[in-house]
Order: C-alpha cells, then structure tokens, then sequence
C-alpha cells in the first residue's frame, strides 16, 4: 500500500445473469496511512511502558522476595558451618517475616543446645574424675603396704563400692543416650497393675524395715494398664528408692494408686526433708542433685528421676513432683489407661 495514492474497488454489475458493466470506487490512501501511523505510535509506547513496568515489578520483587530469601539462604549455610548465632531481624508481618523469625529462634536453639552439651559434658567429666580419684588414692595408700589388714579391707571396700558407683553412672547414660536416639524400646502389654505394684512393694519392703520406715500401700485391684511392665517396675523402684534415701528413720513413706476414666495415678509420699523450692524445677535435669557434695553414703548419680521422667513420657503419661520443705515429697505419676494411648 506504501506510496500508493488510492485503493480501488471493482465490483461487477450483472441483471439477469447478464454482464453489464462495472462500478471503480478509488479511496484516498492517506486517512488509512493516518489511522496505521497513529496505532503504530501507540504500540510503540504502549511496549515502551510494558518494558518499564516490568523492569520495576523485577526491582520491587527481588527487593521484597529475593534478597531476604537469599540472606536466609546465606543464614541457613552458617548455621550448617556450625555458626550457630544468626540474626535476621525483620519487622515484616507475612510468611517471610515468619520464616526469618523461625530461621532467628533456630539458631538461638541451636546455640542453647551447644551449651546444654557443653555443660553435660562439663558434668559428666567431673562425675566421672571424682570417684576415680577416689579410685586412684585407695589404690596407692594400698599399694605402699604400710597399712593395717582392717585398713586395707576398708580401702578395697571403699574400691568396690566406687566402682559399682562408677558402672551405674555409666549404665545409666547410655540408657539416656538410647533415649536420646529414639532406640529406646519400650514393650507394652495388658497387665493387671495392682499385681505389678505388689511386686514392686514387696521387693523394696525390706528395705523399708531395715531403717525402720513405715511403708504403707493401696491400690485398688482390677486396674488393667498398658505399659511396660520392667519400666515402671523401674520408675517406681527409683522414686521409692529416693524417698527411702531423703526420709529419716521411723518415719512413712506411701503408694497410693487410684484410677478415673483417663488415667492410672500414683502418687507416692514420704514424710522426708523436703525439696527447696528453689531445686524443685530442675531435679528432673540431668545430673541434678540437691545436695551438691558427692558424699559416698548418700550420692547418687542425679540421672535416676531423669531416666523415671523420660520412661513416663514414653508410655504417655506425666510425673509431677510436690514438696515442702521439712514436711515431705510427693511424687505423682500419670499413665493412661488401658489402650487409648495407643
Ligand atoms: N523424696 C525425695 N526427698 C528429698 N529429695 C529428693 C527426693 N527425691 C529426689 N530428691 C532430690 O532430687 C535429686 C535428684 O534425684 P535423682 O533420683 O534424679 O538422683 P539421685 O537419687 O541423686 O541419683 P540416682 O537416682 O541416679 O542414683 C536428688 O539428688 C535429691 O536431692
Ligand atoms: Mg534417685
């Protein structure tokens, strides 16, 4: 159409399918060339304002969504180096917002864990140092051979029973270590829980009578609880074990078992020296004792409740402890009846 003047038309004219003729109509070209150059110019701008509007939703976009995604990124690759202290402060309210605050609480667990390990490693170092120091001056006072035989036995005892010490710290992490990985097993069955607890008194009853402490028991009989039977045998033996360790002669300890709907709860009682309230929050940690001395007669490993805690929360339940000071300690443990904690 370009540098021609007009556009014609030729129509054919025909009456009675007769040929008569034609009818020419030329237009000028130049209003159509008009109409063509004025939709060009717009195209042209029309593409023009495309072209930077997309330039600045790109800007706006990497702005707002790429560069905080790729300082989590970079956040993300310290934490995994082992640079556990990240932050990403954001006053952003959305899901990036969340994201940087979740990727910010990480790094803060992180840190914590590195130094809850450090300090259970500190612990775990001096609990294992004491009684082999113990271990190593007996041996050498026994070894120099100026000593009496009454001496000498005393000192071997001493050994022996640093050393038994010594095998149940150790038996005991590594049950914390396989609670840790999730290796723990535990073997669930039906049983009759009154059974159960009549096993357990009886066994730890001399015990009782030897420091002449009155243990009194009621459990209502016909409770069928579904647990495993060795570990709460465990539990249960540990808690009385403490209670017999904390309360003077000639004092009670009890076990009361009742049931509702829900659950199976124990709740064992002395009339021992108490927990400080200060202790009470942590004396499931690990390695937690009140009395901070390793005295030969009365230390323990302070894993025993830890080890009781994570039994009872495998199987679904709870264990709380209450106490006060000079007038006792109670010990309450929740497991859930029968199958529905399955
Ligand atoms: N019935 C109780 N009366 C007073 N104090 C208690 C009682 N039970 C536990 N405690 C305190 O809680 C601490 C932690 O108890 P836990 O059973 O974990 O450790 P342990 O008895 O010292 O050692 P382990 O049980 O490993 O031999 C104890 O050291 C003790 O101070
Ligand atoms: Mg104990």
């Amino acid at each position: 159409m370009a540098g021609k003047k007009y556009i014609a038309t030729d129509s054919p004219i025909t009456i009675n399918e007769e040929h008569q003729g034609h009818v020419f109509m030329f237009a000028d070209t130049n209003n159509i060339k008009r109409i063509v150059n004025h939709l060009s110019d717009q195209f042209v701008f029309i593409g023009f304002v495309t072209i930077i509007l997309t330039i600045i939703t790109v800007f706006i976009l990497s702005r707002l969504i790429t560069k905080p995604l790729v300082k989590m990124k970079e956040a993300t690759e310290q934490l995994s180096k082992g640079r556990h202290k990240v932050e990403l402060h954001t006053d952003r309210r959305d899901e990036l917002g969340e994201l940087a605050a979740s990727i910010t609480k990480l790094s803060d667990d992180l840190e914590r864990l590195k130094k809850e390990r450090n300090e259970f490693l500190a612990s775990i170092s001096h609990e294992l140092r004491t009684p082999l120091t113990y271990l190593k001056g007996y041996a050498d006072i026994i070894s120099r051979g100026d000593i009496s035989d009454n001496e000498r036995n005393e000192y071997i005892e001493i050994i022996r029973e640093e050393t038994e010490q010594l095998a149940i710290l150790i038996k005991n992490l590594l049950e914390l270590a396989k609670m840790d990985q999730n290796k723990f097993t535990i073997n669930k069955e039906d049983i009759e829980f009154g059974k159960l607890i009549h096993t357990i008194t009886e066994r730890i009853r001399p015990v009782f009578e030897e420091k002449n402490i009155t243990f009194s028991v009621r459990c209502p009989s016909h409770i069928i609880a579904h647990v495993d039977p060795e570990r709460i045998q465990q539990v249960l033996l540990n808690i009385l074990d403490n209670a017999k360790k904390h309360t003077p002669q000639g004092k009670r300890i009890s076990l009361e078992v009742s049931q509702n709907k829900r659950e199976i709860i124990t709740i064992i009682s002395d009339e021992g020296k108490g927990i400080p309230e200060e202790d009470l929050p942590f004396i499931f940690e690990r390695l937690y004792r009140v009395e901070k001395s390793r005295s030969r007669l009365s230390g323990g490993t302070g894993l025993g409740l830890t080890i009781a805690k994570e039994i009872v929360e495998f199987h679904g339940g709870t264990i709380e402890v209450r106490s006060k000071l000079g007038e006792g300690t109670s010990f309450i443990i929740k497991l859930l009846v029968g199958d529905c904690n399955e």
